[in-house]
C-alpha cells in the first residue's frame, strides 16, 4: 500500500501564507499527520489572483519538502474577487426550470459572462415559503480556479478537490462542535479577505467574503513607520510597539472598528433580509482575528456572543510529535485549511 493512501492534504493558499494540514481518520476520530504553514512574499497573491505562480507553487513545494509529506492528493480552496455567492428566492418550480432560472440570476450579478465561471447551487432546506424555495448560488472564475489548480499540480499533487474558503470553514465546524445547534455565523478574518458563513443547525443558509483584512493594518504601520511588509508584521505579532506607540492604537482600533461594522453590517442584512431571528453566536477565526480587541468589539458591535473558532478542537495529536504551544499559535489561521484535509476524495 502507497504511504498515505486515502489520505487527502488540505492546502489553504492565502494570501499570506499557505498552510497545510493532514489528517488520518479512525472511526470518528481524526489524528494529526502534519501541520505547517510557509509565508509568500506580500505580491504573490492579488485580490485573491496568483500573481506569482512560480513564487507560489515554490513556496509549497519547500513546504511539503520540509514537512516530508508523502500523500498525493489535495484539496484547495478559493474565495474573494474570483468568486461570486448569491441567495436568491425563487418561486416553485420544476428541477429544468430552477437551473433556467439559476442562470438568469447569474448572467444578472456577474460582471463577466457564464461561460467564464463554474457555478453550482444548492437547495436552503427549511427556508423559503409554501410557494418558494431558497436557494445558495456560488459561481467562481475558470481562469482563477485553473491558476490555483496549476500551482498544485506545478509540485505534483493531485488536485481532487476545489471548494471555497466558506464551505470549508463549514466543514472544520461540523467535526469540532458537533453540539453546536441554531444560527451561527462563522468568521475567518484573514490578511486580504473576510469569509462568513452562517449556518442553521449545521446547513449554511448565507455565505458571502467581504474584502477586508489584516494587510490594510499592515500597509498603515508599513506607512506611518517606514517600514518593510516583514518589518510591519512583526510588529503585528509581537504588539511591541502596538501598546505604546499612540498612532499604532489608533490604526488597531480604526482597523478593528471597520472590521466589525462590516461583519456587522452583513450578519444584520441576512436578519432582516431572510431571517426574523437574530444571530446571536458568532465564532471568529483567521489570523486577524488575533488582533487584540477584535472579539470583544465584535461581541460589543453585534450584542453577540462571539467565541474564538478552534480547528483542532476535536483533533487528536502526539504532543510529542507537535509542540502544544506552536499549535496554539497557528490555530486561528488553520480553519480553512482543516476544513479542506477534512473532506473527503
Ligand atoms: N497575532 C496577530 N496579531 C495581529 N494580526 C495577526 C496576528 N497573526 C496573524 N495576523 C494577521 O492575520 C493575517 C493572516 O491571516 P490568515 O493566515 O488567516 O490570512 P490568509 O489566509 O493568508 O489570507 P486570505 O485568506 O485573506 O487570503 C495577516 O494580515 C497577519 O498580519
Ligand atoms: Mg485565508
Amino acid at each position: 500500500m502507497l504511504l498515505g493512501e486515502g489520505r487527502i492534504l488540505g492546502i489553504d493558499i492565502g494570501s499570506s501564507s499557505i498552510k497545510l494540514v493532514e489528517l488520518e481518520q479512525n472511526g470518528n476520530a481524526y489524528q494529526l499527520r502534519s501541520v505547517g504553514e510557509a509565508p509568500l512574499p506580500p505580491d504573490s497573491i492579488v485580490n485573491k489572483a496568483i500573481a506569482k505562480s512560480e513564487v507560489v507553487s515554490h513556496t509549497l513545494s519547500t513546504l511539503i519538502d520540509d514537512l516530508g509529506i508523502e500523500t498525493d492528493d489535495a484539496a484547495i480552496s478559493i474565495s474573494g474577487d474570483p468568486v461570486l455567492m448569491k441567495r436568491v428566492s425563487l418561486p416553485y418550480m420544476s428541477d429544468s426550470e430552477l437551473k433556467k432560472s439559476i442562470t438568469w440570476e447569474l448572467e444578472q450579478s456577474l460582471y463577466q459572462g457564464i461561460k467564464e465561471v463554474n457555478y453550482d447551487y444548492q437547495v436552503i432546506p427549511g427556508q423559503g415559503t409554501q410557494d418558494n424555495i431558497d436557494v445558495l448560488i456560488v459561481a467562481a472564475n475558470k481562469n482563477a480556479t485553473k491558476n490555483y489548480i496549476s500551482i498544485v499540480t506545478d509540485v505534483g499533487l493531485n488536485p481532487v478537490i476545489v471548494d471555497l474558503d466558506v464551505f470549508s470553514l463549514e466543514s472544520m465546524y461540523e467535526v469540532n462542535y458537533p453540539e453546536s445547534e441554531g444560527l451561527v455565523a462563522l468568521v475567518n478574518i484573514g490578511a486580504s479577505v473576510t469569509n462568513i458563513n452562517i449556518i442553521d443547525n449545521g446547513e449554511s443558509v448565507f455565505a458571502r467574503d467581504l474584502t477586508v483584512g489584516g494587510n490594510h493594518y499592515t500597509h498603515l504601520i508599513m506607512a506611518e513607520m517606514d517600514l518593510t511588509y516583514e518589518e510591519a508584521e512583526e510588529v503585528k505579532h509581537t504588539q511591541r510597539v502596538g501598546l505604546t506607540d499612540p498612532g499604532l492604537k489608533q490604526f488597531a482600533h480604526n482597523f478593528i472598528n471597520s472590521t466589525c461594522s462590516e461583519i456587522k453590517e452583513t450578519i444584520d442584512f441576512f436578519s432582516s433580509t431572510y431571517c426574523t431571528e437574530k444571530v446571536k453566536r458568532i465564532m471568529i477565526g483567521g489570523g486577524s482575528s488575533s488582533i487584540p480587541g477584535m472579539k470583544d468589539a465584535l461581541s460589543d458591535r453585534t450584542q453577540a456572543y462571539v467565541g474564538i473558532l478552534n480547528p483542532f478542537r476535536k483533533i487528536v495529536y502526539s504532543e510529542g510529535a507537535f509542540d502544544p504551544e506552536y499549535i496554539e499559535d497557528i490555530s486561528p489561521k488553520m480553519n480553512v485549511a482543516i476544513g479542506l484535509a477534512l473532506r473527503k476524495p
